[in-house]
């Protein structure tokens, strides 16, 4: 009997607020394209849209949820902040722009996360307590971070009044590859940024553990691997032992971790296939295999998180 229902719900550390297991991604969705593809979501059944600022399509992900019919209250919406302002009151206007193209300006996100680690300590210090006023507020229901190692983590004990962070979201898959650093470096034309930071496949063990075991959910982004390794011999067996299609498998594979994956797509029969995963159980054996494709850091040029 598979475990999991589209519905269900996972809880955030010390707070009230529960997040649903599955979310759906609009990274790289076009503003003429955007609206429809959440509104397709919602009608396929997921209850969760995560959007960013660098995304540009705030205000479309803020339509779709006025026009679908479907209330606010029942839809978990994330963004993102990449950078922040010179100072706290100037990054929170940053964070309440978001707020107010999302949900109008009485309205709020259910998570709001640092983007990237890399803003130095100074910044994402800066970053964090301008969420943690949103979220005094009730205009962020939850604040996380993103892309942040062990160590990024732990420099916020000490100055952190919400602690641990709520979410962290990762490139956590089977297959992980380090795009976000790998785009961050084209949008900021640095090509040594780009070259360094390449990253082969990796399961980021160490901070899926630390996060587990703190109690911090794991979003993981890119679940699918952008449809990179559709083709890997291994996964096409395991999803055609399965009857399910190589997508379908990952983000299966995701749920099965304890993770909350985040496929994207803007083709309306992939919405639907892609949250038709919770009529299937993978065994223990099919995980193990899956667990195999990890190739750690052998090889790697860094991790994809700076866990020191
Ligand atoms: N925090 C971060 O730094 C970060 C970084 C990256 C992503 N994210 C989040 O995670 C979400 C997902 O990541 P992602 O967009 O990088 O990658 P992804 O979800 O792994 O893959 C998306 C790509 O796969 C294609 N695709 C989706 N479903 C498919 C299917 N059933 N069959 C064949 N192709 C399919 C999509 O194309 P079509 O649209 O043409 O179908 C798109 O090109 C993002 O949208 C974003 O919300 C966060």
């Amino acid at each position: 009997m598979p475990a999991f229902k589209i519905t269900d719900t996972l809880p955030l550390p010390n707070s009230s607020v529960r997040i649903p297991r599955l979310g759906f991604g609009v990274y790289r969705s076009p503003t003429n394209q955007c609206v429809q593809s959440c509104l397709k979501a919602l009608d396929a059944g997921y209850r969760h849209i995560d959007t960013a600022q660098f995304y540009a399509n705030e205000a479309e992900v803020g339509e779709a949820l006025r026009t679908s019919g479907v209330p606010r209250e029942e839809v978990f919406v994330t963004t993102k902040i990449l950078s922040p302002a010179a100072s706290i009151e100037a990054t929170y206007d940053k964070l309440l722009a978001s707020v107010h193209k999302i949900g109008g300006e009485d309205g709020y996100v259910d998570l709001f996360l640092i983007h990237s680690s890399s803003s130095g300590s100074a910044g994402r210090k800066l970053l964090w307590q301008a969420l943690e006023k949103l979220h005094a507020e009730g205009k962020a229901k939850s604040i996380g971070v993103s892309n942040f190692g062990v160590g990024h983590i732990e420099e916020m004990r000490s100055y952190a009044q919400v602690f641990p962070p709520h979410v962290n979201q990762i490139e956590v898959s089977n297959l992980a590859f380090n795009l976000f650093l790998f785009e961050f470096a084209i949008f900021v034309h640095d090509s040594d940024f780009v070259f360094s930071q390449l990253h082969p496949w990796s399961q980021q063990r160490v901070i899926d553990e630390y996060c587990q075991s703190n109690g911090i959910i794991v979003e993981a982004y890119s679940p699918i691997v952008r449809n990179y390794k559709a083709n890997d011999p291994t996964l096409v067996e395991v999803a055609k032992k399965n009857g399910h299609s190589t997508q379908q498998v990952l983000i299966r594979y995701a749920l099965q971790k304890g993770w909350v994956p985040l496929p994207k797509t803007d083709d309306p029969e992939r919405i639907a296939s892609n949250a038709d995963v919770f009529g299937f159980d993978l065994s223990v054996e099919d995980m193990a295999v899956l667990d195999s494709l990890d190739q750690g850091s052998a090889g790697a040029i860094v991790e994809a998180v700076e866990n020191e």
